[in-house]
């Protein structure tokens, strides 16, 4: 309400307030490849476009007269209670939008109480954002390596600097087929700043320089590789490296561990053995999937396409939600992300059975236009739109969302 009065009140917000208006002032912000990795999906993008179009075959039922308020959007995950049914999702070389990169963005949610997922392909090593964290919750995103012994570092640390969730991401185990990037003839993520949580890992350092065949990556990689040596050489200081070879080793390295695409359902107990932590499992789409993944322990289940970002033609997000949740059948949390751009999409996602929601390149344009506040401000819209959504639709708090606030099909 105290937002809603400011804006009223004509004081101007430091980012859009329109979702719409956010993506276009930040990308014109951006850097060309900056604006292409963010905004950009697989193939044509029909299956980012997908998963914004789900959002339009549900509408909200809203009910009269019922005191709304006093307002509670709190919602308890893993032992903790957060203020509202919100994180922010793993994004991956987060210094493309912004030079202060993760720590801003984390400092953001931890000022908000909202949790942060920090992505394996962070810009900073993952300590660096706990540390500007505090106490506030975060999550650590794995990307599974072809080396068990450098997940298994991973882990270990991401335990060690208070991270209180493991978030394993399933989708990615090859890259998606991303034209725009492949059209600036780059993968944004293989620049250094995509790789700190890499480069500082004792185990990573001491893998064979000669790691792997690639197994991730096809020609892409080249191009990325000659940004690389270009950007370096842009860089004051780093020449020796370049000469001695260290960087283009480590970057070899990097592409042939970060991802492993033979992995199987077989291997996700290790991941169990290596951890206290709770474990997630993010891109589940098929209710199979999601049985699986519950039979085999693991403590919640993300519900993602990645944005639209790895199969296009992929099935929209929020079309997959219900049968994951009748399959889960409340044995664990089932989260949700892919498309939310307002208060109304959580209140959709959580009428269909989604515990909390991942918000992904909102909070990057956020950081792109303004840094850490930026971020906040996204988040304290985001959660004030919710808010507002709930009470007019006659709804006091989470715990009064089901189906039967929604209606199936449009009106027009
Ligand atoms: C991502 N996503 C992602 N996911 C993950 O598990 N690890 C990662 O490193 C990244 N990196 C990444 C970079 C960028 C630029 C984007 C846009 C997305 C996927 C992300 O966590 C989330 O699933 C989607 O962003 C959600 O979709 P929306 O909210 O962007 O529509």
């Amino acid at each position: 309400a105290v937002l809603y009065l400011a804006g009223m009140a004509g004081r101007r917000p430091p980012v859009p307030v329109d979702a719409d208006e956010l993506e276009r002032r930040a990308l014109a912000v951006m850097t060309r490849r900056a604006a292409a990795y963010v905004a950009g999906g697989a193939g044509l993008e029909r299956t980012v476009a997908a998963n914004r179009a789900a959002f339009d075959r549900w509408r909200i039922m809203p009910r009269m007269l019922r005191d709304v308020a006093q307002r509670d959007l709190s919602v308890s995950l893993f032992g903790r209670t957060l203020p509202a049914p919100l994180l922010l999702a793993p994004i991956g070389v987060l210094e493309m939008a912004h030079a202060a990169a993760d720590p801003a963005a984390a400092r953001a949610a931890a000022a908000a109480g909202v949790p942060f997922v920090a992505s394996s392909q962070a810009s900073r090593p993952l300590e660096e954002i706990a540390a500007a964290m505090g106490d506030a919750p975060r999550w650590f995103q794995l990307y599974w390596s072809t080396s068990d012994e450098l997940v298994a570092s991973f882990v270990g640390r991401a335990e060690a600097a208070g991270y209180e969730a493991i978030v394993v991401t399933l989708d990615t185990t090859l890259l998606g087929w991303r034209p725009r990037d492949l059209d600036l003839g780059y993968l944004p993520f293989l620049r250094a700043r995509g790789m700190a949580n890499y480069f500082t890992d004792p185990v990573f350092r001491s893998l064979p320089s000669e790691a792997g065949e690639r197994p991730a990556l096809g020609l892409g990689a080249i191009g990325s590789i000659v940004e690389l040596v270009r950007s370096w050489r842009g860089r004051g200081g780093r020449v020796e490296d370049l000469r001695s070879g260290e960087a283009l080793a480590a970057v070899r390295r990097f592409i042939g561990v970060y991802s492993r695409p033979d992995l199987t359902w077989d291997d996700l107990p290790r991941l169990r053995q290596w951890t206290r932590l709770p474990i997630l499992v993010k891109g589940i789409l098929h209710p199979a999937d999601a049985r699986r993944a519950v039979e085999l322990g693991m403590d919640g289940v993300v519900v993602s396409n990645h944005g639209g970002r790895q199969v296009d033609g992929a099935v929209a997000a929020l079309d997959a939600l219900p049968a994951v949740v009748a399959a889960v059948d409340g044995r664990v949390p089932v989260l949700f992300d892919s498309g939310i751009r307002t208060g109304a999409d959580i209140l959709k996602a959580l009428c269909l059975g989604a515990r909390a929601v991942l918000l992904g390149r909102p909070y990057v344009y956020g950081l792109a236009l303004a840094g850490e506040a930026g971020v906040r401000a996204v988040i304290d819209n985001l959660i004030a739109d919710l808010d507002l959504t709930l009470g007019l639709a006659g709804r006091r708090s989470l715990a009064d969302l089901g189906r039967e606030v929604l209606v199936e099909g449009g009106f027009d």
